[in-house]
């Protein structure tokens, strides 16, 4: 008789979320967690009084009820409201491109004269159709809004020029002619009431849990104590990498204690200029409105990945799909596995999408028809 129902790989979103549900049904849970820590990339230190975020800004945001009362019932969440900015050469710019971009760049008061100067960098374009990225966002939004906020942004996150980057990376560019400096489109949106850790200490409480330990170390020893695994690591490590490896974009933070109380004055500040090596520095008090004597800032710096960089961004493009297809093609072969979350379906997902996947996938496993 094994120990466990359910062997689960991975502490982040979708295993904590799966193991809570089933744990809820009776099912007994075992996570395995190869950091030292607990919760995936939702995790946050905490430094000088001060939730960090150590794997890149988190923002929940969610138009779906049923996910946003979901969450709701495990904490409360603040009213925080992503409003990034833009330093370029520094001045700074609101984002989303909206009212506000447009009146600092061209001093534009109305929605009509702001659609006619973007109209008229359009038309004075010298191409109609998009063989590369830099003509593909020029003619969604003109060409002073990609100088100043795309190329060099965009150039030091895939560490190409954008005329060397394929025009499909970018489908739309958002622009919004009123002035509305919210980020999302979304219905709710913030950070967990104590922050990401609150909220995933709730989905773990009670259930066993092992960090430091690598289910690649020893795969037989874990498989042997359940019934079922639940797989949230990388796909095609789990299959040895014989289809190839799958690609990711990573990134490098740098943290920084400041003795000062404020920073910047807002969450997020975006730097376009390509001159400047990183591309975002997070004020990580502002999500939650601390009032903290010092300050910790981030700096974040894109750089490629290889495979014992963390893996963040995955890379869709069609040969990399071409490799993930295979894995998930053989993947069907495994009934006793349950491969879920954003590295065994090498997707980007957000948060409200990975619990809405594990709450689907724990679902089907238990033929239910509602929760
Ligand atoms: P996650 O990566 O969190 O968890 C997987 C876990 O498995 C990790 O803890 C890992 O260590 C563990 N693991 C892997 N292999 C293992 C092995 N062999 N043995 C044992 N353990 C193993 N979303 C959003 O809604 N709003 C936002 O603002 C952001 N911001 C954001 C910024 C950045 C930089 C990134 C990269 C992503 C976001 N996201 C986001 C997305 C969000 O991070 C994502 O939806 C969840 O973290 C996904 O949770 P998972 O459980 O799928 O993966």
């Amino acid at each position: 008789e094994k120990l466990y129902d359910y062997v689960i790989i991975g502490s982040g979103l979708f295993g904590s979320v799966f193991a809570h549900e089933m744990t809820k049904r009776g099912k007994k849970c075992l996570v395995i967690e190869k950091r030292s820590h607990a919760y995936g990339n939702l995790f946050c230190e905490k430094i000088e009084n001060i939730n960090v975020h150590k794997y890149g800004a988190h923002i929940f945001h969610t138009s779906d009820e049923s996910i946003w009362s979901y969450v709701n019932q495990f904490v409360k969440f603040n009213n925080f409201v992503n409003s990034p900015l833009i330093n370029y050469q520094n001045e700074l710019y609101n984002l989303p491109f909206n009212m506000n971009t447009f009146y600092k760049l061209w001093g534009t008061v109305s929605p009509q004269d702001a659609k006619a100067v973007i109209a008229d960098q359009i038309a004075n374009l010298n191409f109609t159709k998009a063989t590369n990225l830099e003509e593909q966002a020029q003619l969604l939004v003109g060409t002073d809004i990609y100088n100043m906020f795309i190329k060099g942004y965009t150039e030091k996150q895939w560490g190409k020029r954008p005329s060397l980057l394929p025009a499909s990376i970018i489908k739309r560019i958002p622009v919004r002619f009123t002035y509305n400096n919210n980020y999302f489109d979304d219905h709710y949106q913030g950070i967990p009431i104590g922050g990401y850790n609150a909220l995933m200490e709730k989905f773990l409480n009670g259930i066993d849990l092992r960090l430091n330990c690598d289910y690649f170390s020893d795969r037989t020893y874990f498989e042997s104590l359940g019934k079922k695994l639940v797989f949230t690591g990388k796909i095609d490590q789990f299959f040895n990498y014989k289809f190839g490896v799958l690609e990711y974009r990573s990134l490098r933070f740098e943290n920084k204690i400041l003795p000062i109380e404020n920073f910047q004055g807002n969450a997020v500040v975006n730097y376009t200029d390509a001159n400047i090596p990183f591309t975002r520095i997070y004020e990580h008090k502002h999500f939650e409105f601390g009032s903290q004597p010092s300050t910790v800032i981030t700096k974040e710096y894109p750089i490629s990945s290889s495979t014992d960089r963390e893996p963040y961004y995955p890379i869709n493009d069609s040969l990399n799909m071409t490799i993930f297809n295979q894995y998930k093609e053989v993947s069907k072969d495994f009934p006793n596995v349950i491969f879920g979350g954003r590295l065994a379906e090498y997707k980007y997902y957000d948060m409200h999408q990975v619990i809405g996947s594990a709450l689907t996938k724990m679902k089907h496993e238990l033929k239910l028809a509602y929760v």
